[in-house]
């Protein structure tokens, strides 16, 4: 039997658009959500999702602190952004430095969001499809940890 100890939705969102992509990811998977503030937080989960907006091409401060301040060993991750025009190297940013320290990456999902102060782009998401696609990936991601769990 697979035992999973916990589903952790790790996410940081300063106008509400990373925050509802990842309310939709914990939803599927009745997951606990943590709000990334300071970038101090400690990371404690099996399965982990961790969401950013796009900030100049990166991710968002706060996150950039929590992924290079924890340790990833024995932990599988799921990751998320969301942005206005283009993502840039935010996904990629993450995805090499918590492999750096010793975690897997096993799923990737960006998704638009409205700018706060140029809302013609990405007026409106993300919208009821968006989220939709986000639990998707969510029983996505969860189906590729339950099979590594397994191996
Ligand atoms: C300071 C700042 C920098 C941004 N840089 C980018 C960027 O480089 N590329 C992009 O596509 N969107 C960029 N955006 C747009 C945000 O990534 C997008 O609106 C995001 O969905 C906001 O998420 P939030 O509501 O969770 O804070 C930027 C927004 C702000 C406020």
């Amino acid at each position: 039997m697979v035992v999973i100890r916990s589903i952790i939705v790790y996410y940081f969102s300063e106008t509400g658009n990373t925050e509802a992509v990842a309310r939709a990811i914990a939803s599927a998977l009745n997951a606990d959500l943590v709000e990334i503030l300071t970038g101090s937080e400690r990371v404690d989960a099996d399965l982990a999702f961790v969401g950013t907006p796009t900030h100049g091409f990166r991710p968002a401060g706060p996150v950039r602190s929590f992924v290079e301040n924890n340790d990833w060993a024995g932990v599988r991750v799921g990751l998320f952004c969301t942005y206005s025009l283009h993502p840039g190297r935010t996904l990629r940013w993450m995805r090499e430095r918590i492999e750096a320290r010793g975690g897997e990456v096993i799923g990737e999902l960006r998704i638009k969001g409205e700018h706060s102060f140029i809302p013609v782009l990405a007026r409106g998401r993300p919208n009821e499809r968006d989220l939709r696609r986000a639990q998707e990936f969510a029983r996505t991601v969860l189906r590729r940890f339950e099979r590594g769990a397994r191996e």
